[in-house]
């Protein structure tokens, strides 16, 4: 999937966006700060919010300038620091095959590290892009917050609904594949039905990212996660690909979960329907997705927002499938 955002444009921009990334993460008159910034930014990730922002940008007539490449850059800061603090609830110790950083520096400086990133973006979103975009970023982390506390009062809940999980999901990542959407279609100047079809296919887009995390985390192995299989189930998360699934686990599920029992929930899992019901739902999200694009003069992104959602659940798929005949 990230093959087809990889053209020379989008590259050239995200180059941009890497520099910007790193002066606005160490921009602190703390060094402290700055090295706990550098060290989540610099150890990686997939980079697909600012690129999907530079992708809207590009389709809808606008070279990424200066303001959409801060944008962009604000985008990915919310994200990073989002993960930051998503790590310390989980009590993490490993992200982008790296120690996080609660492991590391402990929760209190992670926590403000966190924050720093999240208040930094808002800042630069504010002096260095426009207030329209800065309201958008500001309103998505309130949401992204949201979801995330939403996460939390279901963690172990065997009647969490699927209502209630759409609703945290929503919240906590698909608000931030919208407002990346967003942002890209206001710096573009589009009109106010191009901004909500943007955000719509951002959203549904968002949704579809991390229903298959979702997924994954139930079907991939350890070593393809490179983090332990089956986390949520440990962690109390009790996720949507589970939620919809035929099979009910309900009464194997709960705290301190033996190795055993988490292996007798995924491999009950695998066997059911969940994968084909998930990837179904995924694939109803997809066509919502792309039903929302406007219309796109520019044929080569145009070409890549049609083909990334469908793109991405077949490459889920494939690793799914395979899962499941193992
Ligand atoms: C991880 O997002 C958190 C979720 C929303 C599932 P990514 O998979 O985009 O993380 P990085 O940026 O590539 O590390
Ligand atoms: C994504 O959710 C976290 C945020 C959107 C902040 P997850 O909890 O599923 O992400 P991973 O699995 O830890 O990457
Ligand atoms: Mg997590
Ligand atoms: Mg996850």
């Amino acid at each position: 999937m990230e093959r087809l955002l990889n053209t020379p444009a989008i590259a050239q921009g995200l180059r941009k966006v890497e520099a910007r990334i790193r002066r606005l993460s160490g921009s602190s008159t703390l060094p402290g700060i700055n090295a706990g910034a550098e060290r989540i930014i610099s150890a990686g990730g997939k980079r697909l919010r600012p690129a999907m922002t530079l992708a809207t940008a590009i389709a809808l007539g606008k070279q990424p300038d200066r303001r959409v490449i801060t944008a962009a850059a604000c985008v990915e800061l919310i994200h990073a620091g989002s993960l930051v603090h998503d790590d310390l609830m989980d009590n993490a110790t490993e992200r982008r095959g790296t120690t996080t950083l609660n492991a590391e520096l402990g929760d209190g400086k992670a926590l403000v590290i966190g924050d720093f990133m999240l208040a930094r973006a808002g800042l630069a979103a504010i002096t260095a892009v426009s207030r329209p975009v800065a309201e958008v970023l500001a309103a998505t982390v309130v949401e992204l917050v949201e979801g995330q506390y939403l996460e939390t009062t279901d963690l172990f809940d065997p009647h969490r609904t699927v209502e209630s999980a759409l609703r945290s999901v929503t919240g906590k990542t698909a608000a931030l594949f919208r407002a990346g959407c967003l942002v890209a279609a206001v710096c573009a100047g589009a009109s106010p039905e191009d901004r909500a079809r943007m955000a719509a296919y951002g959203e549904r887009f968002g949704l579809i990212f991390q229903v298959l995390d979702d997924l994954l985390d139930l079907t991939a192995s350890s070593r393809e996660l490179g983090k332990p299989a089956g986390n949520d189930l440990r962690q109390g998360v009790y996720s949507l690909p589970l939620l919809m699934a035929g099979e009910d686990v309900s009464e194997l599920l709960g705290r301190n979960m033996t190795d055993d029992q988490v292996a007798e929930v995924l491999r009950r899992l695998r066997a059911g329907d969940m994968v084909h019901k998930t990837l179904d739902y995924c694939r109803g999200l997809a066509a919502d997705a792309l039903a929302a694009l406007p219309v796109i003069h520019d044929s080569e992104t145009a070409g890549i927002l049609y083909a990334l959602p469908t793109a991405y659940i077949e490459q889920v798929s494939q690793i799914t499938l395979l899962a499941t005949v193992n």
